[in-house]
């Protein structure tokens, strides 16, 4: 006598009678709408319900290239949320935090990142930003090696560059070796140009506005 084939229950497939399929068995996945975002306090929570602290403001007359400005400064305001923020956007942001060098300014001649600057403690104190050493018809002598070398290729880190390159330039008026101008300029990054021609342009400019040393191979 022939005996009946019986064909398999497909795993994974809703089936007919007592064969139950590991679908019909698997616990519904939980609602991820139902989770509150991940560092985020639950709604009604202490931490939800405190009141933001108040941030003490104090109006401050703020020399920026050579023009006294009256600005309302929070406490906590950096020189570069203060400058970007009335407009100075000639002054870059980029890591915020001291790494780059892209926020430079001079402050009283000499190079500070002003993203670590709190502009609390600059109150008279003379700031300058790129476009407070030359403008485009009369540009400063680094102005006019960086622009003749092609130094700038996307031009991020360039107003940075530049003030840290007047910083030192003007700081030792001897003129700087490579070896000096490579230390000088350690503080600003540049993610496009591989800084040769940077620092062929503070070479070429150290010769127009600094005394003694030879000309560099
Ligand atoms: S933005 Fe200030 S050092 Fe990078
Ligand atoms: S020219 Fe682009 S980051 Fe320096």
């Amino acid at each position: 006598m022939s005996k009946k084939m019986t064909k398999p229950e497909p795993v994974g497939e809703r089936s007919s009678g007592a064969g139950l399929a590991l679908k019909d068995v698997r616990a519904p996945a939980p609602s991820l709408r139902a989770q509150p975002p991940i560092g985020l306090p639950e709604v009604g929570t202490r931490a939800a319900t405190r009141p933001k602290k108040e941030v003490a403001t104090k109006l401050l007359t703020l020399l920026i290239n050579g023009v006294a400005h009256r600005v309302a400064v929070a406490a906590n305001e950096t020189l570069l949320e203060t400058l970007r923020g009335r407009g100075n956007v000639e002054v870059k942001c980029g890591c915020e935090k001291g790494d780059c060098g892209a926020c430079a300014v001079l402050l009283d001649g000499q190079a500070v990142d002003s993203c670590l600057t709190l502009t609390w403690t600059v109150e008279e104190r003379a700031i300058t930003t790129i476009a407070g050493l030359g403008t485009v018809d009369a540009p400063h002598p680094l102005q006019t090696a960086f622009a003749e070398t092609g130094a700038a290729q996307c031009g991020y880190c360039i107003p940075g560059m530049i003030i840290a390159a007047q910083s030192m330039l003007t700081n030792d008026t001897d003129r700087p070796t490579l070896d000096d101008i490579r230390v000088g300029l350690s503080g600003n990054l540049c993610r496009c140009t591989g800084y040769a021609k940077i620092f062929d342009a503070v070479e070429k400019a150290a010769a127009a506005m600094c005394s003694g040393g030879a000309d560099h191979e």
